[in-house]
């Protein structure tokens, strides 16, 4: 198997393939596919898929390359929630010392759960945040309000004066540049509905500044997701070092430059050495702030979970219209939705190597929609009715993507750890989601 590699590694060091000896003849030796040093056809066997699995050790992999990138200047990184919210995760990453960036009550009610004390390394980020969602925050103690309009900036004010509470702000502004991503994703140019233009950014500093109970103290940007081309982060953060110069000389106190998240991964498994991208990264990041003495605030979610998950599922049904081959799997649009709404690719593979022929087929779910696929016209190995595909790189935005259409429950999720395993979400049943519901 060409993605398999030299050395049976598809997505180091979590997903690899190992020869697995087992007691029935037919199937000795024949290459699995592992998270760490458990068998994805176990965990399949004993929770059932579609199954989300997940490997800490990447995880941990990957934070930790962020902690030596950024190790020369003061940084907090604030794990984007959005990407993978599932309690079980973000206990590993506070266990890791990181914060959070949340753009719901939700979403920061998950991390309270996690660890109290995480609040005073939380951002707030979104353009629409309600009042008992800044309240929420405001009791909390979190450590920075994103304000993205004129209007929150009063609600804020007014919220965080009749609580007598403090709130640091920053505002997140739009550079206006752009970032080559999928359109639905890109958020930094100025026809998109995130952020203030930076000419109208200095006006809102002015009148924060008159809010007794709001501290101006940064400046905030996020220009999209799954970039690759660096440049577009040097460019935001040119002009955001720009404006943290001008405020200063107006009388702003800026200690912080949060320069969001957006880092892409390599849908394709071709990682340089993730290492090497990271400290890249850094360098298009950090070079436009040099001089300035900032504390930095990071908020990655895909480059750290992305590539530590994947999606378990069974071939149903091998099927064939008109020559045209397709494998009805048990996982589908609920569960993962990113090829359906983005026409995302993402890696398909066979959990056991049982032949090494190949076959042009789509790979599509059990819902009632044409859109319900996760792969067309892909060349895969031949796998029958029965076996398990693992689909790859679905760690962000996979799980927390997921909806009840057609009555399909949520999927159980695992994660791995060192040799053991932990079922972090269990599977939901047709009872869990009837629960709501009145006659
Ligand atoms: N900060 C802010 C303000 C954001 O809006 C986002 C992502 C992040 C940080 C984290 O970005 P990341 O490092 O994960 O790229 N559902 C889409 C991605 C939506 C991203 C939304 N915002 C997908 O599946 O590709």
């Amino acid at each position: 198997m060409k993605a398999a590699g030299k050395a049976g590694l598809l997505r180091p060091p979590a997903f690899s393939y190992r020869p697995r000896r087992d007691i029935r003849p037919r199937l000795s030796n024949r290459a699995q596919l592992f998270c760490e040093s458990v068998s994805l056809e176990r965990l399949a066997e004993r929770h059932g898929t579609p199954l989300y699995v997940y490997s800490a050790e990447m995880i941990r992999a990957r934070i930790k390359a962020f902690q030596r990138a950024f190790r020369a200047v003061p940084y907090t990184l604030c794990y984007s929630v959005k990407a993978n919210s599932t309690l079980g995760i973000l206990r590993l990453i506070a266990r890791l010392g990181a914060g959070f960036d949340v753009v719901s009550g939700g979403e920061l009610e998950r991390v309270l759960r996690v660890k109290r004390q995480a609040a005073r390394n939380v951002v707030f980020s979104g353009v629409g945040k309600t009042v008992s969602e800044m309240e929420l925050a405001l009791k909390a103690g979190i450590l920075l309000f994103n304000i993205e309009s004129p209007s929150e900036l009063r609600t804020l004010a007014e919220t965080a004066a009749r609580l007598k509470r403090p709130a640091q702000i920053a505002v997140r502004v739009n550079p206006d540049v752009s970032a080559e991503t999928h359109p639905y994703i890109s958020t930094g140019l100025h026809e998109h509905k995130f952020g203030v233009p930076i000419p109208e950014a200095l006006v809102l500093y002015r009148e924060a500044a008159k809010y007794p109970r709001l501290k101006v103290a940064g400046v905030s940007v996020h220009i999209g997701s799954q970039i690759t081309d660096l440049s577009n982060f040097q460019d935001a953060l040119l002009r955001v070092a720009e404006l943290v110069r001008q405020l200063r000389r107006e009388g702003h106190e800026i200690r912080y430059v949060d320069a969001g998240g957006g880092l892409g991964i390599s849908y394709e498994g071709l990682q340089q050495q993730f290492a090497e991208q990271i400290s890249a990264y850094a360098e298009a990041v950090l070079q436009p702030l040099r001089g300035l003495d900032v504390h930095l605030l990071l908020e990655p979610g895909r480059s750290i979970v992305g590539a530590a998950g994947v999606l378990l599922t069974r071939v149903l049904y091998r099927k064939t219209n008109n020559h045209k081959r397709f494998l009805i799997v048990d996982a589908a649009m609920n569960d993962l939705l990113r090829p359906s709404l983005y026409r995302a690719y993402h890696e398909i593979v066979p959990v056991s190597c049982r032949s090494q022929e190949k076959e042009t087929t789509d790979v599509v779910g059990p819902i009632c929609e044409t859109g319900d696929f996760f792969a067309r016209e892909r060349e895969l190995p031949v796998v029958g009715e029965g076996d398990l595909l693992a689909i790859l790189d679905a760690g962000a935005y996979g799980a927390v993507l997921g909806s009840n259409y057609n009555t399909r429950g949520k999927p159980a999720e695992v994660l791995v750890d060192a040799g053991k395993t932990r079922l972090i979400r269990q599977r939901e049943s047709v009872k869990d989601q009837l629960r709501r519901e009145r006659l």
